[in-house]
């Protein structure tokens, strides 16, 4: 049922609030100012100690789902200590990648049936790795061949392309670090903003959309490209791929996430005034190098569109020519949940402006599993 809206991705955009609310239901814990703020993960309190003393945790999924571990990433890392590496199923698979018994594989699924993902699971769990999956579907395959797992609770996704699916699953995984990392003297502060941050983030989500109808004039100017780019980093490099993703697979535009600091290592090349890019450069610890890769593709004539905190427009917007997208600012690994929406409401607008059907992408199915 779409309710009011004429699409199952618009409607899902748009119920981001209540998904993410669902998703933190009952697993936030904030007692008195005095007591410690964590979470509750009823599917892996048994399985912490061991995932704390893994050698490493391994992130595996597709598409989207990969993109939203590769967000959550940071976090992990800095609040477990622990190594993070990342694997896309298919390309695990095709290297039969090392995997040991001292690894935490983490599986990350909206449908909890990707094929690739089925299959990189059945590898690791030989090949002796604890594995936890991350889904959004009780009872599905990933779910229950793991041995521990958190639900995403991001109610059904009907539209092909993943979007609350995505924001929710990022949270999970922000909370899954601060469950690793545990109740730590040293991570205080920091796990307090968080939860915090968590508490939050729906309120944080509503507010973002209502750049609905800015997307809207933004996706009218851009309806005739052939291509767009979205330049990011660190917590918000995973942000870059989405947005891209999100792009193509329903606007059938051309579109590339690339890692900014990989800029003068070849996508420089492609800088001219006609190419439009999309430079992702909220606050966070890598704000100044953000303002300096925008100067750069400045001083090429690069067509910008810089995604801000709020109250950064000004400052940040290098010439006349270019546009801003002002979003709140939030603790900055939740960040990516934050930048994700507008792109999200580009891709929709573009997708409907240029007569494509957005629910049900050309040649895309929302599940690809075994036949
Ligand atoms: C993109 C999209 C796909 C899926 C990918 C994995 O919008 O939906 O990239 O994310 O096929 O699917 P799940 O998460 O079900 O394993």
């Amino acid at each position: 049922n779409k309710g009011h809206y004429e699409h199952y991705m618009q409607k899902e955009i748009h119920e981001q609030p209540e998904s993410l609310t669902t998703t933190m239901r009952g697993r936030l814990i904030r007692r008195g100012s005095s007591k410690s703020k964590s979470v509750l993960l009823g599917g892996l309190k048994d399985h912490l100690k061991t995932i704390r003393r893994s050698r490493r945790i391994v992130f595996i999924g597709c598409g989207t789902s990969y993109n939203a571990a590769l967000a959550a990433r940071p976090i992990l890392e800095e609040l477990s200590g622990i190594p993070v590496s990342m694997e896309i199923a298919s390309d695990l698979l095709d290297r039969q990648g090392p995997i040991y018994r001292e690894d935490t594989a983490v599986f990350v699924s909206q449908s909890g049936e990707t094929a690739d993902t089925l299959l990189a699971l059945q590898y690791a769990l030989e090949n002796g790795a604890l594995c936890v999956g991350i889904t959004n579907t009780v009872g599905s395959a990933i779910a229950r061949k793991t041995h521990c797992g958190i639900h995403i609770n991001a109610g059904a996704e009907i539209g092909v392309a993943s979007t609350k699916a995505y924001t929710s699953q990022i949270v999970v995984m922000a909370m899954l670090a601060l469950a690793i990392g545990g109740d730590t003297i040293s991570n205080q502060a920091r796990r307090e903003a968080i939860v915090d941050g968590l508490y939050d983030l729906p309120n944080k989500v509503r507010e973002v959309l209502k750049l609905d109808q800015e997307m809207k004039d933004l996706a009218q100017l851009l309806i005739a490209e052939q291509s767009l780019l979205v330049f990011g980093r660190s917590y918000n490099y995973a942000t870059a791929l989405e947005g891209a993703l999100k792009v193509k697979e329903v606007a059938l535009m051309h579109s590339e996430g690339i890692l900014a600091g990989e800029m003068k290592h070849g996508p420089l090349a492609l800088v001219d005034e006609n190419l439009p890019i999309v430079v992702i450069a909220t606050r966070d610890a890598c704000f100044s190098k953000q303002q300096s890769v925008i100067q750069q593709l400045h001083a090429r004539k690069g067509r910008l569109i810089v995604m801000c905190s709020k109250g950064d427009a000004t400052s940040v917007c290098p010439g006349e020519s270019c546009r801003s997208i002002e979003v709140p600012q939030v603790e900055d690994c939740l960040q990516p949940v934050i930048n994700v929406v507008p792109l999200q409401l580009l891709a929709y607008h573009l997708t409907v402006l240029r007569g494509f059907n957005v629910d049900q992408p050309r040649n895309l199915a929302k599940s690809t599993v075994i036949k």
